[in-house]
C-alpha cells in the first residue's frame, strides 16, 4: 500500500480521471495527496478532492504564478483551509529562478506570505525551490516552527542534511529510476525514515515508462529502486514511507 504524496490532477491532462484512480487502486496506491498551486487548479482539485475519497490536497500559489497573485488570491486559500478538511497542506510554495531571478522579489514576497499561513493554520507545506537553494534555506529558517516537504529532492547530500535538521522530508520521484540520476546517494545517505514517494505526475514518469505520462500507479516502480538502493524489502519502503508520510500529513 502507498500514498503519492505529490501529484497534480487536472482535466487538461487526463480526459478520464475516474479511469486513472481506478488505475491507481489497481496498483495499490490507497491514497493521493493532489496539489493545485494556480488559480484554476486549486479551484479543480477543490472539486476532484469532494469526489473522491481516496484524494487528499495541498493548495498554494507556486512561485511562477508570484506576479498575477493579489491579497483577494490568499483570503480564498485561507477560507478554504478553514471549510475543507481533505487540505493536509499548503503547496507547492517556495521559489524558482530557473527562468531568471526579475520575479525574486515577488516570490519571496509571495513565499513568505504562504509560510505564515501555514504557520498560522500549523499545516505542512510543500517546497518546490529550483536554482534558488540558499534563498530557500534563508527563508524557511525564518518559520522555526514550519515543517513539511521538499518536493523533488534535486540537492546535495549537504543540503539535504541541512533540510532534515530543519524538520523536513525529501519527496522523492521518478527521477531515482533515471540511469543519469545521482539521488541514490541521497537515498543512500539519508535513509528511509526521512523519505516520501511521489509521482509529480504528470510529469517525471519513472523509467521503464520515461517519455509517457505518469500518474500515480507507476510509485511502485519508484519504492521498488528505493528498496534496490537501501537493500531492504518493497513492503519496508511501503512500511516506512506510509508512517513518514501519514505523521507529516496528520492522516489516520
Ligand atoms: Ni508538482
Amino acid at each position: 500500500m502507498f500514498i503519492d504524496t505529490h501529484c497534480h490532477l487536472s482535466y487538461e491532462d487526463y480526459d478520464n480521471i475516474d479511469e486513472i484512480m481506478k488505475e491507481n487502486r489497481e496498483n495499490g496506491i490507497d491514497r493521493i495527496i493532489i496539489s493545485g498551486c494556480t488559480k484554476n487548479t486549486i479551484l479543480e482539485s477543490i472539486e476532484l478532492s469532494k469526489k473522491y475519497d481516496d484524494v487528499f490536497l495541498t493548495i498554494g500559489y507556486h512561485p511562477s504564478e508570484a506576479s498575477t497573485i493579489q491579497e483577494e488570491d490568499l483570503k480564498l486559500l485561507e477560507s478554504q483551509i478553514q471549510n475543507n478538511d481533505k487540505i493536509v497542506g499548503i503547496g507547492e510554495i517556495g521559489l524558482d529562478y530557473h527562468y531568471g531571478k526579475e520575479e525574486s522579489f515577488k516570490q519571496k514576497e509571495l513565499f513568505r506570505r504562504q509560510l505564515m499561513i501555514a504557520q498560522e493554520y500549523h499545516l505542512p507545506v510543500v517546497i518546490h525551490t529550483r536554482d534558488a537553494t540558499e534563498d530557500t534555506i534563508k527563508i524557511l529558517k525564518e518559520f522555526p516552527d514550519v515543517y513539511g516537504d521538499i518536493h523533488c529532492f534535486n540537492g546535495s547530500i549537504e543540503v539535504a542534511k541541512i533540510y532534515i535538521s530543519m524538520g523536513y522530508k525529501l519527496g522523492i520521484g521518478g527521477v531515482v529510476t533515471f540511469k543519469n540520476s545521482n539521488l541514490f546517494k541521497i537515498v543512500e545517505a539519508v535513509g528511509i525514515q526521512y523519505l516520501l514517494l511521489e509521482t509529480d505526475a504528470p510529469y517525471l514518469t519513472p523509467e521503464p515508462f520515461r517519455g509517457k505520462k505518469n500518474s500515480s500507479k507507476y510509485i511502485p516502480l519508484i519504492a521498488k529502486r528505493i528498496s534496490e538502493i537501501l537493500d531492504i524489502t518493497i513492503e519496508e519502503v511501503s512500511k516506512y514511507t506510509l508512517k513518514n508520510t501519514k505523521s507529516l500529513f496528520d492522516l489516520k
